[in-house]
Order: C-alpha cells, then structure tokens, then sequence
C-alpha cells in the first residue's frame, strides 16, 4: 500500500537506504544543528536532564509542517521524523540523514569502584585487578542503581511512544561489553515497538569502550555473550575471544577516533534505518561526537543523546590516518593511599 506523505505525518520510516560506498569514497559526517539541546553550546552538560527535556528535542516548527496533515494534533516528535523523511527524500544521492539514539550503560561495578576508591586510585592500581573480594568489575556488571538508571531510561520511552509517537529505533547495536548488553535490554524490553522493528540489537566489536588496559574494558567470549543475550546477533567476524584488549596497555584518543569512524562507515554504509539506537559508553560516545563534529557532551551513567547526522559521501582520497601503538599504564605496585590524597597520578603509590 503506498501512503501518501501529504496526509499522514508518521508515515516518516521510509525512503532511506543506505549510501552506496565504494573503495575509494570517504564518508564525511556533520550534525544537523538547530534541533537537539544536546548541540546548542548554550546547554551545560552535567546539569541536562534528558528525560523532562522531551530528549532535548527544540520546540520549533520545520518547513515541512504544513504537509503534515494528521487527524490528531501532531506531535514535535511526529513533526520531527516528517521533516527527517523529507530531508532524506530530496536529498541528492550521495547524503543520507540518520538519527543516531545514543545510550550510556547505567552504572556498573568498575564506576562505584572508581567512586569508591578515587580515580589516582583506581587507575594506579585498582582498575588492573578483577575486583576486591567483594566486588568484580572485570567486564563489569550493573550495580543495582545503574538497573534502576536503565529502569528509567525504559519508562522514558514507554512515556515518549505514548505520548510523543517518538519514532523508535529500526535497528539497534551494542557494545559486547556485559554493562551495555544488560543495559540494552533492560531499556528497551517490554516497549510496544512496532513488529517489523523488534529489539534484536546487533552486537558490535568497535562500540566498546576505550580499550583502556583496566580489566572492565576485556570482554567475555562470543559464548558467554551468547548463552547470557540468546536474541542478540553478532557483526560478521565477531571473534570468539577479546583479541584487542591488552592488559597494562590503552589505545590512544586518536585510535579510539578511527576506529569509531570505521564502525560508524560500517552501519551508515550498510544499514537502511533512519532511526537507529547505540548502546555503548561514556568515553566510545565522546569519541564518537568527535568524528560527528559534535560539541564535547559528557553523559552520565544511563543518559542517552539523540544526534541528527548528515552523511555525504565524497569522492575523494580519505584523509590519511595510521594507527599509533598503546600507551603504557603507570601503576602502583600496591594499593595506593587513598585518604586525602591529591595526587592525580600513580605519585601516591605507596
Ligand atoms: C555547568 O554546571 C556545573 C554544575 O552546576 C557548573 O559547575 C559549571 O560551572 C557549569 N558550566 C558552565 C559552562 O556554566
Ligand atoms: C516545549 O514546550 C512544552 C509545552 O509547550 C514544554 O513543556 C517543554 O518544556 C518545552 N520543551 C523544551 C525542550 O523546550
Ligand atoms: C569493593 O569495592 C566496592 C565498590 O565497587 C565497595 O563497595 C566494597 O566495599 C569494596 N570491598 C572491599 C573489601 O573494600
Ligand atoms: C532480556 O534478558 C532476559 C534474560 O536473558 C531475556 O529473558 C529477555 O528476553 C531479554 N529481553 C529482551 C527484550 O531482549
Ligand atoms: C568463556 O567465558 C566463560 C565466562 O567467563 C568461561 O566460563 C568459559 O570458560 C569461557 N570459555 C572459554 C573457552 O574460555
Ligand atoms: C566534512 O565534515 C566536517 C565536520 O565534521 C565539516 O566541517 C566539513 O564541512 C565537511 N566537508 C564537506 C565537504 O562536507
């Protein structure tokens, strides 16, 4: 059945593909501003709330409006996703809009560990070990807080669906990591998601965190995964082991930015969605705000960021980026003093 665009303002899911890529084109992204709090330099990170902020959405009106005729008053979300199919209806071939929903995992046992005993603390010398005796935060699990944060963010949809008509993702991914895959499932079971969308999040290598040497960023094997999500799927090649994770070793910033690009290129290049929902963590996130050219927008544990991107394909040489070995943690070779300490290096190993 064909649906007029003219008469139904949520019949927006449609018209995009995926951009044809071939060997040498470079895909270049941009942020369309001008729709999201999250990219107004006005807004202060580390006092937004997505959740009372309607997911930071402006209150605005878009040039497509006044096609947009619904029975019901139609929402500023519904408003949204017909302004995105039209803006991916009239562009040329080389530029495809997505709508990326970016999701932080909730607290885990490696972020109360580093709460617990001070950051010089726990990268000198906590972060290398499994966990205390008490606590494990090797690839670490959610504490029951960072469930609640999850909890919530799982509401928050349920209210967005209900009441906005929020177009949800058509694809998800997840970092391999234990936190987001737990994260990913919490937030978004139980939803009334449309049945040709259903929740079966894609589990990719390159969303995980920094691979930091600290053992919350080894992940399990490909049979843990499996046997713990048993409807999630895994990329083309995903390996059995942790082949990237070295302990007392970290990739740089810069690795991390390439390798974010490289697994955005794989889903802009491959993925029809126009709505797509990435599970993954706070320091992979800022990496990839970077490659978007997005303004730096920290996320605390369970927060999420919705970031509208322009990709356009460009034929030319992609820029030349080579890969730079690890870094060498500095360490304490025993617990280091924590009480009043001030140092914000391994100068307070004991
Ligand atoms: C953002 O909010 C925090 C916490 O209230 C405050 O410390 C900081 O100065 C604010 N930043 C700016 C740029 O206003
Ligand atoms: C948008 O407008 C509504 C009601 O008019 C208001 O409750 C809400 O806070 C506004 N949202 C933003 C992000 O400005
Ligand atoms: C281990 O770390 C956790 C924080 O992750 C803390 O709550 C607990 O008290 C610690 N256990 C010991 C024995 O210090
Ligand atoms: C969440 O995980 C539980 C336990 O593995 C599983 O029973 C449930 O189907 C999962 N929910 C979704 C939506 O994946
Ligand atoms: C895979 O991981 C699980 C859980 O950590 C572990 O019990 C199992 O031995 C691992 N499998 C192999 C082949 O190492
Ligand atoms: C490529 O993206 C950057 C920002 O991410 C932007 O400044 C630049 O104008 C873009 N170039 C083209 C040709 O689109």
């Amino acid at each position: 059945m064909l649906v007029s665009f003219a008469t139904l303002c949520f019949a927006a899911l449609s018209g995009a593909a995926s951009i044809v890529t071939h060997n040498n084109d470079y895909l270049n992204y941009t942020v369309v501003p001008g729709l999201f709090l999250q990219d107004d330099p006005s807004t202060n990170a580390s006092t937004f709330n997505f959740m009372t902020t309607n997911f930071g959405l402006i209150n605005r009106t878009y040039p497509t409006d006044d096609t947009c005729k619904e029975g019901h008053q139609a929402t500023q979300w519904e408003r949204f996703a017909h302004y995105i199919a039209a803006l991916n209806r009239e562009a040329p071939q080389n530029v495809e809009y997505k709508l990326l929903y970016m999701g932080r995992h909730g607290e885990g046992w490696h972020n109360a560990a580093e709460s617990y005993y001070g950051t010089p603390a726990w990268n000198c010398y906590w972060s290398e070990k499994d966990g205390n005796g008490t606590a494990v935060w090797a690839d670490a699990h959610l504490t029951a807080n960072g469930v609640s944060q999850a909890l919530a963010v799982n509401a928050f949809w349920a209210s967005l669906i209900t009441d906005q008509r929020i177009p949800t993702p058509e694809s998800y991914y997840t970092s391999p990591l234990t936190r987001c895959l737990a994260t990913a499932n919490l937030t978004f079971s139980g939803l009334n998601l449309p049945q040709k969308h259903p929740f079966i999040p894609e589990v990719k290598e390159y969303f995980r965190e920094g691979i930091s040497g600290h053992t919350c960023d080894r992940r399990s094997n490909k049979t843990y995964i499996h046997n713990a999500f048993p409807t999630y799927t895994f990329e083309k090649g995903f390996a059995e082991f942790d082949h990237l994770w070295e302990a007392l070793h970290g990739e740089t910033n810069a690795d991390q930015d390439i390798r974010s690009k490289k697994v955005l290129d794989d889903v802009f290049g491959s993925d029809q969605s126009t709505y797509i929902g990435i599970t993954s963590h706070s320091g992979e996130i800022a990496s990839i705000l970077r490659v978007l050219g997005h303004q730096v927008f920290g996320l605390s544990t369970g927060a999420a960021i919705p970031v509208l991107v322009k990709a356009t394909v460009l034929k030319a040489s992609p820029p030349t980026t080579t890969y730079q070995p690890f870094t060498s943690l500095s360490t304490c070779a025993t617990a280091p003093i924590t009480t009043a300490s001030t140092c914000d290096d391994c100068s307070c190993c004991k």
